[in-house]
């Protein structure tokens, strides 16, 4: 199993290019089970949830051409199999955005639930719901979701919590029902609008994506339809942090410094120097080390949960005490006992974490238990004294392009190492 070593105590300094968004790409690439021809994406990122779903949609039968650039051209003529397996779902819980495309186009779907995680609980109840208040008939048995549906008709669905894939899944499901849907208190995240912008592409009438109120007339069919997927605003956020830490000086270009709002009010607060450009953000340090600051994460445009465990490894090294509560997930602060593992302060109270920053870390062998708590240890291995191990890196992988490439253009001392003992 691959590893990152780690030799803390380098600056950053220079110019990365930030990769399309994961969480954007992949309700993209399900959207395309919903086209009647070719749909051409670009700035798709290199990553193992991509491959997981391509292979997802490969293994139903979409026509799948991919260039060397990850320019994807996807089809859906000659969908055979409207199953997604729990050997893929399992790996990878966004699969289930396979539910409402197959199911409002084939009028069938079969997909595995993606049961426990890591993270939290993550039921898929609301998706569910949402579907059957929009006359599919389904049953969940044996481990997997089974729906049908003629064709799904139009509905109001008050959303109890604001659900970024269950507003994704259902938002697919109705371009394609009879009559008019109304998603209320609708997640309002970057990566909604941009399928919704995707699916409008396609002959969709969406409105009010980005806003609590999603309003979808259904239409009987879709088109294929070119489109370019939106920067990684979490990566982004991950390189911010990253310079923040190390007192450095970065510029990070392809990127879209006004879908990360909280997350630069926040880094101007530790004392970051932040510019931005249309499509670029720098952040100065000027060597200092980062003030304490206090997180308290909740659905867009509040600050995001994706970034929370960077955060904790900044908080630990930051100048007086942090207090960050999670609000979205119930057990997101597994990375917290392994920045312990290098020193941290970390007090755990519930969903709070208490961290009384220290000036320096110690390098030690961590695990990654998730995609961003394996993005903190990175982080605080960037700048603990010695080196780090990181284990489990496969979760960094679904989720980071070239993490180790795109650190050592900046001036890290990161490498990967397979199967070290
Ligand atoms: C998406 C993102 C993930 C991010 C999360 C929150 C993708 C592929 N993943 O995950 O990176 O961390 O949003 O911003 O876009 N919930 C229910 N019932 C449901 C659905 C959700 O109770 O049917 C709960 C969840 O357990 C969680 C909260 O709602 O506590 C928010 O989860 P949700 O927004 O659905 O997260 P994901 O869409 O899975």
């Amino acid at each position: 199993m691959d590893k990152l070593l780690i030799t803390g105590g380098y600056p950053l300094n220079g110019e990365i290019r930030i990769s399309g968004a994961k969480n954007a790409a992949l309700p993209i690439l399900a959207a395309t089970l919903l086209a009647e021809g070719s749909c051409h994406l670009s700035n798709v990122p290199h990553l193992q949830d991509i491959t997981t779903m391509m292979s997802l949609l490969g293994r139903m039968g979409v026509e799948l051409i991919v260039d060397e650039k990850m320019n994807i051209e996807a089809n859906s003529r000659s969908v055979h199999t409207l199953e997604a397996h729990y050997e893929l779902v399992k790996t990878m819980r966004a699969s289930i955005l396979v539910l409402g495309p197959l199911l409002a186009k084939f009028g069938r779907a079969q997909v595995s639930l993606p049961g426990g995680c890591a993270i939290g609980a993550r039921p898929v109840n609301l998706h569910i719901q949402g579907l059957i208040a929009m006359g599919a008939d389904i049953q969940v048995e044996g481990g997997y979701i089974t729906a049908k549906a003629k064709r799904l008709h139009g509905a109001t669905l008050l959303m109890d919590l604001v659900t970024v894939t269950g507003t994704e899944n259902l938002m697919m499901a109705a371009t394609l029902a009879e009559g008019i849907t109304l998603i209320e208190n609708a997640a309002r995240e970057p990566e909604v609008v941009d399928l919704a912008n995707f699916l409008n592409k396609m002959g969709a009438r969406i409105q009010g994506a980005g806003t609590e109120t999603i309003c979808i007339e259904g239409v009987p069919q879709l088109t294929g339809a070119e489109y370019s997927v939106l920067p990684d605003r979490i990566e982004t956020g991950t390189y911010l942090v990253a310079a923040t830490m190390t007192g450095s000086s970065i510029k990070l270009k392809g990127t879209d410094p006004h879908l990360l709002d909280a997350i630069l009010v926040k880094l101007r607060e530790v004392g970051a120097k932040i510019t931005l450009g249309t499509d670029w953000v720098a952040l100065d340090m000027q060597g200092r080390r980062p003030k304490a600051v206090n997180i308290h994460t909740a659905p867009y445009p509040a600050f995001p949960t994706d970034m929370q465990a960077q955060f904790t490894a900044m908080s630990t090294i930051s100048e007086g005490v942090s207090i960050l509560t999670e609000t979205v997930f119930e057990n997101r602060f597994m990375h917290a006992l392994e920045l312990q593992r290098m020193g941290a302060d970390i007090r755990l109270e519930g969903n709070t974490a208490i961290i009384k920053g220290i000036a320096e870390l110690q390098a030690a062998p961590v695990m990654a238990t998730d995609l961003r708590a394996s993005a903190s240890l990175v982080l605080a291995g960037l700048v603990a004294k010695g080196e780090t191990w990181v284990d489990r890196i496969y979760h960094i992988d679904r989720g980071y392009e070239r993490i180790e490439e795109k650190l050592t253009q900046l001036g890290a001392k990161i490498r990967r190492v397979r199967n070290h003992v």
